[in-house]
């Protein structure tokens, strides 16, 4: 049974019918599905279309059939279409005719946007409570790192020291404005299309806010041409997971060469490891690099469901039924990812020696140039005579904590006794007190922040 067989005289080419079905995507929404349409036959039997014996023989018929889906007991026949179509067969096989008029005001246009945000209403926190577990696992590790100091980087050159827990945290921020941004989501998400009709509206006397209400909408549509075509909140969502995919990529990838034997600043555990068919002494980042790719199927979902909604005139087009696969992919890569990486960060072993040892004295160059700056010399000035103490350190094949006094002060009389001071990679962290900074107590107040203490 099709909702719509009355104008034609055939039925539908059997691979169109294949083409033209999303029950299995679509059926991932079936407790939205019956819920909305609970809440539409009160709405519908308020405004009088619905008796009340029709009413209470619908709302009993819908809720076996949200306790069949909840058990996995629901039947799907090859007749179902979609998600829609499953539930009102159902109906009509439990209750009879009265279930035809469950359908009165309501097309599938306004039903399917209405389950489909009622399904991300519900999800969206499932994937928050998913990054707040990697979240925890990378304070965990920057509450534990303590005093470890590790190069930090620009242009993957040896830059500055830094606290490894400053390096942690780093990645807390980013998934934090992950969270944030899908918090700030769910308030264009929760707005409800049910009561739009196909296009036009709602011929009947609905109270639409009170049917938000029952839903547990924010909010209603003010245009229903609009409201069937609004798709922005999918897009947003697949912006969302595409961001997060570019943070999580960025872990992954320091994770993937801080492993690696020439850093060597990581190692992995076992749990969270696989090795080689071929080579015995192999321990590979797996999951690293998978979360690393994924992260390129994630954009491509954002941007497929971009170049569906570009094309198309307003109102409803069947397109749109493109919009929930991606969705669902976006959601299950980023359950499947975000838990295993906890997992993975809060078990990997950290090589605190390997970091100190990859600092050498080159890197307190800035902090060369800033001690003449504390001695009056103007920066420029500073920067390029610190610049000519790494040459001359370089040419002399000694390290720069070495070179002799005369040779420092050949370069400038402002280098004095005291300038060895400044090859103490601790104090160059120390140093970096501000708000945001590296030195532990900035790192302190960072974790203090996090835990709004
Ligand atoms: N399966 C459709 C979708 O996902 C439901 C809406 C169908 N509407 C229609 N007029 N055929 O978008």
């Amino acid at each position: 049974m099709t909702l719509w067989g009355g104008r034609f005289s055939t039925k539908l080419n059997d691979q169109a019918w294949d083409l033209n079905t999303s029950l299995p995507v679509d059926k991932r929404m079936a407790l939205q599905d019956v819920d909305g349409s609970r809440a539409w036959a009160d709405a519908i039997h308020k405004a009088g279309i619905l008796s009340d014996k029709e009413y209470a023989s619908i709302s009993l018929g819908l809720v076996t059939i949200k306790e069949e889906f909840s058990s996995g007991r629901f039947n799907f026949a090859p007749s179902d279409e979609d998600i829609h179509t499953a539930v009102e067969r159902r109906l009509t096989e439990l209750i009879g005719d009265a279930a035809g008029k469950l359908h009165a005001g309501r097309s599938r246009n306004d039903q399917v946007a209405t389950d489909f945000r009622l399904w991300m209403l519900q999800t969206i926190p499932e994937v928050v409570s998913a990054f707040r577990l990697l979240q925890n696992a990378i304070v965990e590790q920057a509450e534990t790192a303590g005093k470890i100091i590790m190069p930090g980087y620009t242009h993957l050159q040896r830059a500055q020291p830094i606290l490894l827990a400053h390096w942690w945290l780093s990645h807390y921020w980013s998934l934090q404005r992950d969270v944030e941004r899908l918090h700030d989501l769910i308030k264009r998400v929760s707005v409800l299309p049910l009561g739009s009709g196909a296009l036009a509206g709602v011929p009947f006397e609905i109270d639409r806010v009170a049917l938000a209400q029952a839903l547990g909408f924010a909010d209603v549509s003010q245009n229903s041409l609009d409201a069937v075509s609004d798709r922005d909140f999918a897009a947003e969502y697949l912006f969302c997971a595409a961001m997060s995919g570019v943070h999580l990529s960025k872990l992954a990838e320091q994770i993937v060469l801080c492993t690696s034997a020439e850093f060597g600043f990581f190692e992995l555990s076992d749990a969270f490891s696989t090795g080689s068919s071929l080579m015995p002494q192999k321990k590979n980042p797996d999951v690293f690099e998978l979360t690393r790719g994924k992260a390129g199927t994630l954009l491509g979902l954002l941007t497929g469901l971009l170049a569906t909604l570009k094309g198309l005139p307003s109102t409803y087009d069947k397109d749109l039924q493109e919009d929930k696969a991606p969705v669902f992919q976006a959601t299950d890569t980023l359950l499947a990812i975000l838990p295993v990486l906890a997992g993975a960060l809060r078990t990997i072993t950290v090589k605190p020696e390997k970091m100190r040892n990859a600092i050498d004295p080159t890197m307190m160059a800035t902090d060369l140039a800033d001690y003449l700056v504390n001695k009056g010399v103007p920066f420029r000035e500073a920067h390029a005579l610190a610049g000519k103490a790494v040459r001359a350190a370089g040419e002399g094949k000694v390290s720069l904590e070495k070179m002799p006094l005369e040779a420092y002060q050949a370069i400038s009389p402002a280098f004095e006794a005291d300038v060895y001071q400044v090859f103490d990679p601790m104090k160059s962290v120390e140093k970096r007190d501000a708000i945001g900074g590296t030195s532990l107590q900035s790192v302190k107040n960072q974790i203090k922040k996090i835990k709004g203490v």
